[in-house]
């Protein structure tokens, strides 16, 4: 058998190059997709939808959804770029193994400014967003308990920092599917 990008050719005489689906390669980008589909889309979300909004509600029932829900928010979109870059690495082990010369064709380059750009985003989210979007779920549970932990102006400057590091990962993880999208269709 030989594995031609995501087709695999049977070399047998009596079955001339007849395409078969490779069930492990579907998996893995299926899984790869989907979890990649998680992290942006938890990003997404967080940043245009949830933070944006949060002012409407009372200061109790943001107080309420800061402790309550947005931890659990961050664990999910956390997990799924963990797993984005897991899956993502199995693909491309199991896609090219040990051939390097996939990486000086047009896709293999494409994937590669990719997976940087992936690298970096997950760098900024572990660093930045993700510890500030933590400590807010923190003061608003202590806040909530009445034991008040940290002021205002520490929620205040967590606040900015998750916000601004939020568009820098989603800025960036646009860009990554866009060169994985690149990859696939070249
Ligand atoms: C270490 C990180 C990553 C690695 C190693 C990786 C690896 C790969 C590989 C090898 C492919 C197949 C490309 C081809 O068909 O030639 C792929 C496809 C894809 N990746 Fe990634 N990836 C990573 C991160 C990401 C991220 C962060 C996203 C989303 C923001 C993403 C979204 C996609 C999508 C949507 C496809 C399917 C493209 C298509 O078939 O049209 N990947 N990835």
């Amino acid at each position: 058998m030989i594995k031609i990008g995501r087709s695999v050719h049977l070399k047998y005489k009596w079955l001339p190059r007849r395409p078969v689906t490779d069930i492990v390669l579907a998996a893995l980008t299926f899984a790869h997709v989907l979890s990649a589909m998680g992290w942006l889309g938890g990003a997404l979300l967080t940043t245009f939808a949830v933070g944006p909004n949060l002012g409407k509600l009372t200061q109790t029932a943001s107080l309420e959804f800061n402790a309550r829900v947005l931890p659990n928010m961050v664990r999910f979109t956390r997990a799924a770029a963990v797993l984005t870059l897991l899956f993502g690495l199995a693909l491309l082990g199991y896609m090219y193994g040990l051939d390097n010369s996939y990486f000086s064709s047009t896709a293999g380059m494409v994937v590669s400014v990719g997976i940087i750009l992936a690298i970096v985003a997950a760098a900024v989210g572990f660093s930045m967003v993700i510890p500030s979007f933590l400590k807010i779920g923190k003061l608003a549970a202590g806040a909530l308990e009445g034991g008040q932990q940290g002021s205002p102006q520490d929620m205040m400057a967590a606040a900015k920092r998750a916000r601004t590091g939020s568009m820098i990962v989603l800025f960036i993880l646009l860009i990554t599917l866009a060169a994985m999208v690149t990859a696939g269709v070249s």
